[in-house]
This record gives structure tokens, C-alpha cells and sequence, in this order.
């Protein structure tokens, strides 16, 4: 029996599809496109829905084609859905057509939006609607860009009162469309997904009616909220060249990697250093509500009757993006890849500090106001000092991070799992290990997010079962540096934060 999954990786970078063999969990065909982003003012980012749509078909029959070739095509079970979460997408469901832009989930735009919901809040301010959808009112989550798209998009304030409108995270938008769009496409969501909108209770598991409420949003352009591991429907859109196989596993991206590393067990962490870098910490089956400014937020729910699993988490804007801004602003790399081997050149940043916050700071600060700043400049600082301090921003932000989820679990870590593309840096690695002081596995396969999604199509298909051992070989890094050297970084690290959140405009 064939044993063949696939799994759409919809990131903020690129559209993907991978096809794994589970039995041994090896990729056996992929495609991956890039995404344009736009920018049309400072702080917006856009991209087009019907381009992460046609990437992805266009990923599908790539590899449709691979697989024909070798005569496998047909072999192929089941696909899983996983995406760049909280960007949001509106569109008109008697055309089909969006109505607007898709909003990332970087844009800072509507911080305006933000203000004016903070006035209606509870005394607890934005963090106000904690206790019941686990997130705090920031320009990041998808209610916030609907309100926004609502109040400054007739279009789409039209459409929501001829009800014409359908919302979606990206998932939705991708599975209403690979299932048939306009001809009974599914609007569908998953647990993950939704529990990203601020919109959805964490303990039912559905929308929430004060919480509709609070932003203004009306149930009825919102998608049907799923298990992450269950059929949705079938591939069925034009140019297709696969048969009628189900979609049967969707989760965002970063609850796919938790599921991909198989940190199924409470006090189990995994960080992937994509765009962002993004730390869940699996907290088991009860809800804990972080009071160290945290996420709390679904884990997975790997079937309709399976209980749901949470998890705390750890959200930095800006890690493979500070890197892209190194060679696309400042043009001290060429390549990404390449700050390796610049920041290798000298031994420490010699005082230099860099934090990134091009998004504002999420976790834990959640202040959109917040600036990037550079701190310990010299005549002496050189391009490589300052590339090195981009990779010790990224394991800085992590540490504090680490530090909120320890207070807020009572758990601590014996070694943290990564994955994504950031992760193929060994000396990135070794700052992470050196600044958290613990053990960091990087297994050899890193395509974790996608697997996670793969694991969740395979489980609704009777082919994956949570808990079998994986065979992947790891390279393990461990911290070589003093308590007394940590202590002065997260020291001067703090300095600079400091000023990074008190920065006029
Ligand atoms: O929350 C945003 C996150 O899902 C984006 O992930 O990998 O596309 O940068 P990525």
C-alpha cells in the first residue's frame, strides 16, 4: 500500500509542495516558487491572493508531473495544507475574485484600527480579551487587519452587506479554491489557524460571540472551524492534473513544525527561524494564560474526537528578515547564506547591538511603536560585527522569550528543537546555544513544517498514528561559553532594547 503524502508549505517567502514517503519520512518530489511582496507605504505589506493561488497549483502539477514520470501519481492519499498564519484574505464568493490584497501578517498599518479598539477595551487594555482567545490586541492578529479592511475598504464593507463576503486565513482561502472555488468550495479553517483571528474561544473551540462582537464581525463571512487532520474536501480546481485527492490535514505553519518535530509531550519546545523565528512550547491539554506577554494558542487537534493540545508562544517579527535587509538595504551580503561567513570573521560584535524591530516588537512587548536601533558603534565596527549582531538579536529575542515561558509554565527545557531555513547556519546555532545555555537539536531533514502537515493528512487517512519513532539523525550544539560572559550580553542586550522601545519617531 502506497504511502505517499503531500503537503501545500503556503509561507510568507514562497508556495510549496513536497511529497513524503512516511514510512521513512523522506521527500520524494518538490516545487517551491517565491512570493512578491508589496509595500505601499512604510509599514504595509501586501501580497496578491491570486498569486499564492496560482504558486501553489502551480507547485501541484510540477510535482504531479515528477511523480507521473516515475508512475506514481495515482499513489499519492492524501494532501495536508499548512500557511503563513494571521495574513488575511477577503474575497467575494459569487466571483471568486478577492477583493483586496492579502494583508500579512507583518503590516503594521493598523495600529489606527488598534487605537481605536483599545478605547472600547476592558481595564485589563489590550490585554483585555485574553482569557478568552489567549492573544492580546495588536496590529498582528486577523480580526484586527478584517476590522480595518471593513472600515477603509468599501468594496469590502459592500460585500459584507450583501453578503457577499468571505473571510479567510490563508489556509481558507487556498482549500475554498483547490476544492472547487465558485462550484461548492469548502470555507473551511483549523483550530490552529482560527485560534490566530482573536476571534475564536480556546476553550469551545469556535467563534465566539463577544468576541464577534467586539471587532463587529459577522459570523456568516467567516469559515467553518475544523480538526486539524480531517477530510475537507478534494482537490477539484481548473488545471488540475491530479485525481480527486482529499485535503485532510491544515495547520499554520508554526503548529505544523510542532507536529513535524513530534513534540507531543507537555514542556517540549520547537523554535523555526523562517521570516520570523517562532517558539511553541507545548503546555498539554489545559489552557495557561501567559502573564509574561506570551500567545497562548492551540497546539493541535489531530482528529474531530482527538482533545485539543495548546501551547504557549513565543512570536519574533524579524529574524530571516533582518538578514534579507543586510543584503537588500545595506548590501553588506549578497546572499543570505553568506552572513556566515561575514559574522565568522570576527570573534564577537566587539560592543555592537542590533535589534530588529521592523514590525514594532511582538512577543513579549507587543509595541508596534518600537524602532530598530544599532547600539556600540565605533570607528573600529565593520560589516562583519554588524552581521553578527543580527544573529545574536535573533538568539537575545529567543532567550527572553525562554525566560517568559518558564515563569509562566513553571517548566524548563533540557534541549530546544529548530528547524527552517535559518537553521542550516552552525554558527547561528552555537550563539543560540551559547545564549540560552542549553542544548540545541537540529535534525539533518528540515522540513518540518511541511511534515507536520503531511503527519496530519496521514492520521486522518488511517497511514500516520502520532508517537512512532523517527529515524532522522540530528546534529546536536552545546553552549561553550561562561555564565559571567552571558550575564554581561543579556546585560548590554537589555540596554539596547531599552532604547529600541523608548526611540522617538
Ligand atoms: O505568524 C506568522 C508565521 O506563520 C509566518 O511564518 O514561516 O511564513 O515566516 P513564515
Amino acid at each position: 500500500m502506497s504511502s505517499l503524502i503531500g503537503a501545500i508549505d503556503q509561507g510568507t517567502s514562497s508556495s510549496r509542495f513536497l511529497v513524503f514517503d512516511l514510512r521513512d519520512e523522506s521527500v520524494i518530489a518538490e516545487h517551491q516558487i517565491p512570493i512578491r511582496s508589496v509595500y505601499p507605504q512604510e509599514g504595509w505589506v501586501e501580497q496578491d491572493p491570486m498569486e499564492l493561488l496560482d504558486t501553489v497549483k502551480q507547485c501541484l502539477n510540477q510535482v504531479h508531473g515528477q511523480l507521473h514520470q516515475s508512475g506514481r501519481s495515482l499513489d499519492l492519499k492524501a494532501v495536508g495544507v499548512t500557511n503563513q498564519r494571521e495574513s488575511t484574505v477577503v474575497w467575494d464568493k459569487t466571483t471568486g475574485r478577492p477583493i483586496h490584497n492579502a494583508i500579512i501578517w507583518l503590516d503594521t498599518r493598523t495600529q489606527s484600527t488598534v487605537n481605536a479598539l483599545m478605547k472600547c477595551a476592558g481595564s485589563k487594555g489590550k490585554d483585555s480579551l485574553r482569557d478568552k482567545c489567549g492573544l492580546p490586541i495588536s496590529t498582528y492578529f486577523s480580526a484586527v487587519k478584517l476590522r480595518w479592511l471593513l472600515d477603509n475598504i468599501p468594496e469590502v464593507s459592500e460585500a459584507a452587506q450583501a453578503k457577499r463576503l468571505l473571510f479567510g486565513t490563508v489556509d481558507s482561502w487556498l482549500i475554498w479554491n483547490l476544492t472547487g472555488g465558485v462550484n461548492g468550495g469548502r470555507h473551511v479553517t483549523d483550530v490552529t489557524n482560527a485560534s490566530r483571528t482573536m476571534l475564536m474561544n480556546l476553550k469551545t473551540l469556535q467563534w465566539d460571540q463577544e468576541l464577534l462582537d467586539f471587532f463587529g464581525v459577522q459570523l456568516d463571512v467567516l469559515p467553518r472551524i475544523c480538526s486539524s487532520a480531517e477530510i475537507y474536501g478534494h482537490l477539484n480546481f481548473s488545471g488540475s492534473d491530479w485525481p480527486d485527492v482529499p485535503i485532510a490535514g491544515c495547520l499554520g505553519d508554526q503548529q505544523a513544525a510542532l507536529v513535524g518535530h513530534q513534540s507531543f509531550n507537555a514542556g517540549t519546545a520547537k523554535s523555526t527561524l523562517g521570516t520570523g523565528c517562532f517558539m511553541l512550547f507545548n503546555v498539554g491539554e489545559k489552557i495557561v494564560t501567559s502573564s509574561h506577554g506570551l500567545l497562548s494558542t492551540v497546539g493541535y487537534q489531530l482528529g474531530p474526537d482527538e482533545a485539543p493540545v495548546y501551547a504557549l508562544e513565543g512570536s519574533i517579527a524579524i529574524a530571516g528578515a533582518a538578514v534579507k535587509w543586510l543584503q537588500d538595504q545595506l548590501g553588506i551580503i549578497k546572499e543570505p547564506r553568506e552572513i556566515e561567513l561575514v559574522a565568522s570573521k570576527v570573534e564577537d560584535t566587539s560592543g555592537v547591538y542590533f535589534v530588529p524591530a521592523f514590525s514594532g516588537l511582538f512577543a513579549p512587548h507587543w509595541r508596534s511603536d518600537a524602532k530598530g536601533v544599532i547600539t556600540g558603534l565605533t570607528q573600529f565596527s565593520n560589516a562583519s560585527h554588524i552581521c553578527r549582531a543580527v544573529l545574536e538579536a535573533i538568539a537575545f529575542q529567543t532567550r527572553d522569550i525562554v525566560d517568559c515561558m518558564y515563569q509562566d509554565s513553571g517548566l524548563t527545557l533540557n534541549k530546544l528543537l529548530v528547524d527552517g531555513a535559518m537553521t542550516k547556519n552552525n554558527l547561528l546555532m552555537q550563539i543560540h546555544s551559547d545564549i540560552l545555555n542549553i542544548e540545541v537539536v537540529r535534525p539533518e531533514m528540515p522540513e518540518f513544517t511541511a511534515l507536520g502537515a503531511a503527519f496530519a493528512a496521514g492520521k486522518a487517512v488511517g497511514l500516520w498514528e502520532p508517537g512512532r519513532i523517527s529515524g532522522n539523525a540530528q546534529k546536536l550544539f552545546r553552549p561553550v561559553k561562561s555564565p559571567a560572559w552571558r550575564t554581561e550580553k543579556l546585560n548590554y542586550w537589555h540596554k539596547s532594547l531599552e532604547k529600541s522601545l523608548n526611540e522617538e519617531p
